[in-house]
């Protein structure tokens, strides 16, 4: 908390700008506004922070700017949804375009920009929901594969090595094979370069590219611009990737468009992934008979080839995932910004520019809402729980709000739900600790920080306790 002269000059200087704001609550500023409260501290826990001390609304100020702390689902549903045109997303745009390029949805636009992007995004079409079903079983072997290879491994640390696991399946999915390493190394430096533009304190034009950056992003666009020109002259009808589906079904798409999009899927999805997969298999390790129940109906998933139907016979694994990303969501928060013209919102004027953050962190533990919100339980999925929290409703959004929610949701669960059967059939994943892992922030996501390891093949161990009792129970131990 600022101090009194602190607070005095704030007042003294930009008290005017506080009146029309005085129907909300929130920290008293100081000279420097409410910066302090960020500093040191990440902004979800500060957003979360201010749903239990200031309500589902708070206005804190960033030197001497006010910002809107959204915790409202209400409101949230009318910034993300109803009048999602008002406001743009921040400066994202700036921050991470010359790592993704500028035909990626992900930073176009409200209104026209986005819709053209939008419609020509092959995740976005009729026929996605068929390519989505076609991955599960290359998605399967190409995670068997990197299980088998992290086997051998003394120790690993979880963050990275899911990282690698999820980038090489996801290869698969976009464009049928794994792709060397180097690749993997372009993608980490044009990430690292967007993530220090995200993250920097100074003005972006003080924040220089690292070095071998432009040649990184000539190989790796470069590389699948060749794979999409390569595949146009051979066309495969019995290819299943994305890139050959697209070319089947969008041959107008325009090839270097498309290479940009296939560059995309691995900055829209890698991190976000596979913070899930960390924080899943986090929890697992903490609630034992919850592990116990995912690696039993793994077993029984691994008994045939794995598809989508068969996925849907297995609904532990899909409450898991639920739970993972409720109570550990990758992405947990999102800036808006209102127009340059002032703008009503929570019955205030707000002046142009204002920054809205919206936080999930709260919403996702409100314990008004959830049943001992703190415990990892995916039984409150089961039995039409899914059905009463949809993704993208108030209490439960890891994947956003609205239209400009992840267009790559459904794969995503696809995918989550495809690694921790394939991951809990083959293995145990053992974590070192249970306590809580402190969090950074990388790519506009959550980066679980020293969760160390190692994985355990199951064989060597019982999945039926050895007394013959039966499984354990479907319900979590505290
Ligand atoms: C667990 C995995 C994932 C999570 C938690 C996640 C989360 C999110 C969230 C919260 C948003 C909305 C951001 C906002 O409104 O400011 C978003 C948008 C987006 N995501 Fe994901 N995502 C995941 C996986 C993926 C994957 C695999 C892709 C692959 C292409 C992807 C691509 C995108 C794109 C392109 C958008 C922008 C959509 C638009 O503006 O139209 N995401 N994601």
């Amino acid at each position: 908390m600022p101090n009194l002269l602190s607070r005095g000059l704030f007042s003294l200087f930009f008290g005017g700008r506080r009146k029309p704001l005085a129907s909300l609550p929130g920290p008293p500023p100081g000279i420097l506004g409410n910066i302090g409260d960020f500093l040191g501290a990440q902004p979800w826990d500060v957003c979360a922070r201010y749903a239990r001390t200031y309500g589902p609304v708070a206005v804190t100020w960033l030197g001497p700017s006010p910002a809107l702390v959204l915790n409202d689902p209400t409101l949230i549903h009318e910034v993300l949804e109803t009048r999602r045109l008002e406001f743009e997303k921040g400066n994202i745009g700036d921050q991470i375009r010359h790592s993704v390029t500028d035909d990626t949805p992900f930073i176009a636009q409200q209104g026209e920009d986005w819709a053209r992007k939008h419609a020509m995004d092959p995740l976005a079409q009729p026929w996605t929901p068929t390519w989505q079903a076609a991955q599960v079983e290359p998605l399967r072997a190409a995670i068997l594969e990197s299980v088998e290879a992290l086997l051998q491994q003394p120790s690993i640390d979880l963050t990275p090595t899911l990282r690698k696991l999820t980038f090489d399946a996801f290869c698969v999915a976009t464009v049928g094979e794994k792709l060397p390493t180097s690749v993997y190394d372009d993608f980490m430096l044009l990430a690292a370069a967007a993530d220090a533009r995200i993250q920097a304190k100074l003005p972006l034009k003080f924040v220089s590219p690292p070095k071998g950056f432009a040649d990184a992003k000539e190989r790796f666009y470069g590389l699948f611009l060749d794979k999409v020109r390569a595949a146009r002259k051979n066309p495969a009808p019995h290819r299943v990737d994305l890139m050959s589906w697209t070319l089947r079904e969008m041959p107008q798409l325009d090839d270097g468009v498309h290479a940009h999009l296939l560059g995309g899927f691995f900055f829209g999805g890698v991190f976000s992934s596979s913070t899930t997969l960390v924080g899943a298999f986090h929890q697992l390790n903490k609630y034992p008979a919850t592990e116990e129940r995912l690696a039993l109906e793994s077993a029984a998933l691994a008994q045939g080839p794995l598809t989508l139907e068969r996925l849907k016979d297995a609904p532990w694994g899909e409450a898991v995932a639920y739970e993972a990303l409720r109570i550990l969501p990758a992405v947990r928060i999102f800036l808006r910004r209102t127009p340059p013209t002032p703008t009503r919102l929570a019955e205030v004027t707000l002046p142009p520019g204002t920054t809205l953050m919206i936080s999930n962190q709260h919403l996702h533990r409100d314990p008004s809402h959830w049943t001992d919100p703190e415990t990892f339980a995916p039984e409150r999925w089961l039995d039409g729980g899914a059905a009463r929290n949809p993704h993208g409703s108030g209490h439960f959004f890891p994947f956003g709000r609205g239209p400009r929610a992840c267009v790559a949701g459904d794969f995503a669960m696809v995918y989550l739900r495809t690694a921790l059967a394939t991951v809990s059939a083959r293995a145990r994943i053992h974590v070192d600790s249970t306590e809580p892992f402190e969090e950074g922030f990388f790519f506009g996501v959550v980066r679980p920080q020293g969760v160390t390891g190692k994985l355990v093949p199951r064989q060597q161990q019982t999945l039926h306790p050895p007394t013959g009792a039966p499984p354990p129970p479907a319900v979590e131990s505290a």
